[in-house]
């Protein structure tokens, strides 16, 4: 089983490149098979997420051929098969969205319930609401979701609670369906913005993405395209943090800036630096953190995505600080795992209450989920002594060579995967 080994201490200086967001890519793919031509997306991370969802794609038929490590070209034109029971789709939550495309393109459409990570009740009651506004039939059997249509038409959708994986879904299932489906009460994230453009350019007639009301027409066919996905807006926030939680001078380039202004607007609060240019972000942590409250929300908010990393910053801030996390009621499991790095969090319900210490001391720990893990690589980095991360497989769900990212801003970090080696990385370090 393979582990991070860190050493930490060393402040992060330096650039680091940022890649295509992992959530927008899930959908993007997802939606590319929706044309029987041929699409080509470039920018797609090179994570565990991403290769899942492709090889999910394959499993029904759809082609794919990598141009390069980012570039890839899908068609789905040789799709023959409507179900996906893969195994490998259980893994991610995000396989939902091949229900969407599939049922848009096919009318039809089967798929084994999402996985993804543990972070708390996770229910797709609001997908289901959306195709049933759209004329879908489904029922739930052996595990799978059925979704069938004679021909699904356009409805008018307000979604009961703001959901990421919902708005895009019903966008995907809506972008052929017959006349106009309105969403309100629509999520506002980067990557629903970025679907909407992508199937826009594939002929789609979507409008009203990245408001509240989405509007769609729904057109007869989708055609092939070119399309690059966004930077990914928490991997650059959790270069950001670590820069902050180092005493760092980290540039994250590659990056929207104003995507990442709830993350920059924070780490101000607490005594950071954040110089923004077009298309990057500087954070020097020159001063001692300071104190805040944060509450996660749906964009502009703060990301729940974000919030591990945040509260691994304030557990090293002076003075006591609040999170709350409305997104996910499950979502301080790592917690336990801080703690055990000297960490002063208690938490009641959706809330942690951090007493600032002055250090973190190294230990062995494991990640509990995807973005957890990242927030407890960044806690080893600052910390006093060698940290040891197992189950790093939830990281590489979401991060493209975290290791050697880290390592070329300066941290002492290793994937190791024997003894033997944790060994040599320990005498190697001192
Ligand atoms: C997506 C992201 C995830 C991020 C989350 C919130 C992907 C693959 N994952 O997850 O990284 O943390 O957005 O920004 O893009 N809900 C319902 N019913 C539904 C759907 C959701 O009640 O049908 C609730 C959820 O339990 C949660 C909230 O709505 O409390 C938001 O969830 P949602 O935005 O759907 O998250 P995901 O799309 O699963």
């Amino acid at each position: 089983m393979e582990q991070y080994a860190i050493k930490g201490g060393n402040p992060l200086v330096g650039e680091v490149e940022i890649g295509g967001a992992k959530n927008a890519a899930l959908a993007i793919l997802a939606a590319s098979i929706m044309t029987d031509e041929t699409v080509l997306i470039e920018n797609v991370p090179d994570v565990r997420d991403t290769n899942a969802m492709m090889q999910a794609m394959e499993s029904i038929g759809a082609i794919i051929e990598r141009i390069d490590r980012h570039t890839v070209k899908i068609t789905g034109k040789a799709i023959k098969d409507l179900a996906i029971e893969d195994d490998f789709i259980k893994k991610i939550r995000a396989s939902y969205y091949l229900l969407g495309a599939l049922l848009g393109k096919y009318n039809k459409a089967q798929v084994t319930l999402p996985g993804g990570c543990n972070i708390g009740l996770r229910p797709i009651d609001q997908h289901i609401k959306g195709f049933r506004a759209l004329g879908a039939e489904i029922r739930i059997e052996h595990g799978l979701i059925i979704a069938e249509a004679e021909q699904l038409k356009g409805g008018h959708i307000y979604m009961d609670v703001v959901s990421v994986g919902a708005t895009i879904d019903v966008m995907l299932a809506a972008a052929m369906a017959e006349g106009q489906t309105i969403i309100e009460n629509a999520a506002k994230e980067p990557h629903v913005v970025d679907v909407a453009n992508f199937l826009n350019c594939m002929g789609a007639s979507i409008k009203g993405a990245g408001t509240d009301v989405i509007r769609i027409k729904g057109v007869p066919k989708l055609h092939g395209t070119e399309y690059a996905i966004i930077p990914d807006q928490i991997e650059a926030g959790t270069f950001m943090f670590a820069a902050a939680v180092t005493k760092g001078d980290v540039t994250v380039k590659n990056v929207i800036p104003k995507h990442l202004e709830s993350i920059s607007a924070k780490l101000t609060e607490i005594g950071c630096e954040v110089e923004e240019s077009d298309d990057a972000v500087r954070v020097v942590a020159a001063k001692p953190l300071t104190h805040t409250h944060v509450k996660t929300l749906p964009y502009p908010g703060f990301p729940t995505d974000m919030q591990p990393q945040i509260t691994v910053a304030l557990g090293l801030s002076k003075g006591t600080s609040i999170v709350t996390e409305s997104i996910f009621e499950n979502r301080f499991k790592y917690v336990d795992e801080l703690t055990r790095m000297g960490a002063s969090i208690k938490v009641e319900g959706n809330t942690a209450i951090i007493d600032g210490v002055s250090k973190y001391t190294g230990a062995s720990i494991s990640a509990p989920d995807l973005r957890a893990g990242a927030a407890l690589v960044i806690a080893g980095l600052a910390a006093e002594g060698t940290t040891v991360i197992d189950d790093i497989k939830f990281i590489e769900r979401g991060y493209e060579d975290f290791d050697l990212k880290l390592q070329s801003l300066g941290a002492q970090i290793e994937k190791v995967s024997s003894e033997r080696e944790l060994r040599k990385f320990r005498l190697k370090t001192g």
